[in-house]
């Protein structure tokens, strides 16, 4: 028999099932469940995977959004680029986009206040790293990620984007200011 032919047998399917191959289908269903529940498990114990919310959005809204939060709350610039330094107030919603190959803009926070920090993507994917912090989305077009972030810690923190993003992906790194 080849591939290309069909199966001498029609009725293939109603061929008993070997004992050991019950066997392999047995483990890899427990295992699948087990993979399953660790998802859960992960967040709930192991503080992993955030609470995020996602929202569809067009990159011109959230291009208009976060312009608007520049333009109220802006006190210098910094880099070659001048990037916006951002200073919103405490309790605030804050925007940063991601896009070929910058983070814009750059924002300064206080410890012990709560943000709502909404991220997008103008064109690609890309993917918001927060170092040394264990923060990691996947920025995409057209939607919003939105995480409550409380910083506890005071300091200069790294972002880097950690998917790949074509040929400046390695150059699309920014910071973030706790104070
Ligand atoms: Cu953006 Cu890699």
């Amino acid at each position: 028999m080849s591939s290309i032919l069909p199966p001498a047998r029609r009725v293939w399917w109603k061929e008993p099932i070997e004992k050991t191959e019950l066997w392999w289908i047995a483990i890899a269903l427990v295992w699948s469940m087990v993979l399953f529940f660790m998802m859960p498990y992960w967040h709930v114990f192991g503080k992993q995977n955030l609470s995020n919310e996602a929202y569809r959005i067009s990159a011109a809204d959230f291009q208009a959004r976060t312009q608007e939060m520049v333009d109220k709350y802006t006190v210098r610039t910094e880099t070659e680029q001048n990037i916006p330094v951002v200073n919103p107030p405490a309790g605030s919603d804050v925007y940063l986009i991601g896009r070929l190959w910058q983070w814009w803009p750059i924002l300064e926070l206080e410890q012990g206040k709560s943000y709502r920090l909404h991220l997008s993507a103008m064109d690609y994917q890309h993917g918001f790293s927060l170092q040394p912090e264990n923060v990691n989305l996947q920025i995409v077009p057209g939607y919003e990620m939105v995480i409550t972030v409380t910083p506890n810690k005071t300091g200069s923190f790294a972002i880097v984007c950690n998917e790949y993003c074509g040929i400046g992906h390695h150059q699309m790194v920014s910071r973030m200011y706790v104070k």
